[in-house]
């Protein structure tokens, strides 16, 4: 019989078998269909409507991140555990926390993603703890990099010569190719998310990180001098529409990066407050972006920042997207649904929002609740994908960004 005449199982048996013969030249005789791990975007409507793993050589090593909710009432108290292990390396075995693991923090690890470090494909992120005294010395590396404070007291991270001295609800932001570092100098333990890019700087292998600051101060509480003075980035970009005309405003070796580096939450908060009056989005409510002041672009090349204010009793309407949605709760206490799961909400927890997945939130509180979000938006638009659907309240799927 020839070959052609053979079954479809009969013809794949005699493929694998000369796979097996083939694999030592590290070929791989085409056998299975190619098929994409996305169901087609715009004709699968419905509610639960999810990314799928396809079958096949192509589908069985692919990777897909889940919807998932990270409790802080199950998780933060990691933190005292293990700041209290590395409290007493240092005291019996004179070893600092930062020869101790590098960071005293946990590492969100999305159950789809099969163990890897990451929330989504491209986002990762860590919660840290300092406690006082701690540092970690300067540096600068590829990923860009943001941090959420969570405590009451945040410590400080110094940038390019700017100390920001940070408290709760704080975004501090270090985009690649800025030379920073961090520390408590207060009296009390400081927590914080670290949120970066890093998956997908690891997967283009464009990860990279110096140590050797020019001049930095000796030994393990390496830091860089303030050089500017305190709240450079208000004084400088604080007031909307307003540059100044005088500086460059590339901070750093990096490209596309916002010159911006702290934002206070007291600033955030009021911000939001000032808008509620307003009709606001029906798929994200009052929602404000951070942005690049001398250019409007995204804060990062790659990654776009936002806070969101849900009014008492406020349901946004369901919203889906080609990116990724990464969020934090920073007061109130509400719902999410995602591909048709509900997800319920307190301060300091932490979900992600899957791209392709239908989400809405709610706020079922009697006060206001914020939410602070990441999105890889940016990158999806550079690369020409960013797509985005909504639905009506008659639960028709309209496009928003097609
Ligand atoms: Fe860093």
């Amino acid at each position: 019989m020839a070959d052609n005449a053979l079954p479809p199982s009969a013809a794949r048996e005699a493929m694998e078998r000369l796979n097996e013969e083939a694999g030592k030249y590290y070929i791989w005789l085409r056998t299975q269909a190619n098929a994409p791990a996305q169901r087609p975007w715009f004709r699968e409507t419905a509610i639960s409507a999810e990314g799928r793993l396809a079958p096949g050589r192509v589908g069985a090593n692919q990777i897909k991140a889940v919807p998932h909710h990270w409790r802080w009432g199950e998780i933060g108290h990691y933190l005292d555990r293990i700041a209290e292990i590395a409290r007493t390396a240092a005291r019996t075995q004179d070893l600092s926390p930062i020869e101790f693991a590098d960071r005293q923090q946990f590492l969100l690890v999305n159950p789809g993603l099969g163990g890897r470090l990451q929330v989504a494909s491209t986002i990762r992120c860590a919660v840290s703890i300092y406690n006082p005294g701690d540092v970690a010395p300067v540096h600068m590396h590829t990923p860009n990099a943001s941090r959420t404070i969570l405590s009451e007291n945040g410590g400080y991270t110094t940038i390019e010569g700017e100390r920001c001295r940070a408290t709760r609800g704080d975004l501090i932001l270090t985009p690649h190719g800025t030379w920073h570092d961090h520390g408590n100098d207060g009296a009390t333990p400081v927590v914080w998310a670290d949120i970066l890019d890093f998956p997908l700087l690891e997967f283009l292998d464009c990860n990279w990180i110096d140590e050797d600051f020019p001049g930095a101060r000796e030994g393990n509480a390496r830091a860089q001098a303030p050089t500017l003075a305190d709240g450079y980035s208000a004084r400088l970009y604080g007031a909307g529409g307003i540059v100044p005309n005088f500086v460059s405003h590339q901070r750093g070796i990096g490209r596309e990066t916002t010159p911006v580096f702290h934002y206070r939450g007291s600033a955030i908060r009021a911000a939001l407050d000032a808008l509620r009056g307003e009709a606001g989005d029906p798929y994200e409510g009052i929602s404000i972006r951070f942005v690049n002041p001398a250019t409007g672009a995204s804060v990062f090349p790659t990654l776009d920042y936002a806070a969101q204010l849900l009014r008492p009793g406020e349901a946004t309407r369901f919203k889906r997207e080609t990116a990724n949605q990464f969020y934090i709760v920073l007061d109130g206490e509400g719902s999410t649904e995602i591909a048709g799961e509900r997800f319920d909400w307190a301060e300091n927890d932490i979900f992600v929002v899957p791209n392709f997945r239908w989400r809405r939130h709610l706020n079922r509180g009697t006060r206001d609740a914020v939410l602070y979000s990441v999105s890889d938006q940016p990158l999806l638009h550079k690369i020409g994908q960013y797509r985005a659907q909504g639905r009506t309240d008659d639960g028709t799927a309209v496009q928003l960004v097609s």
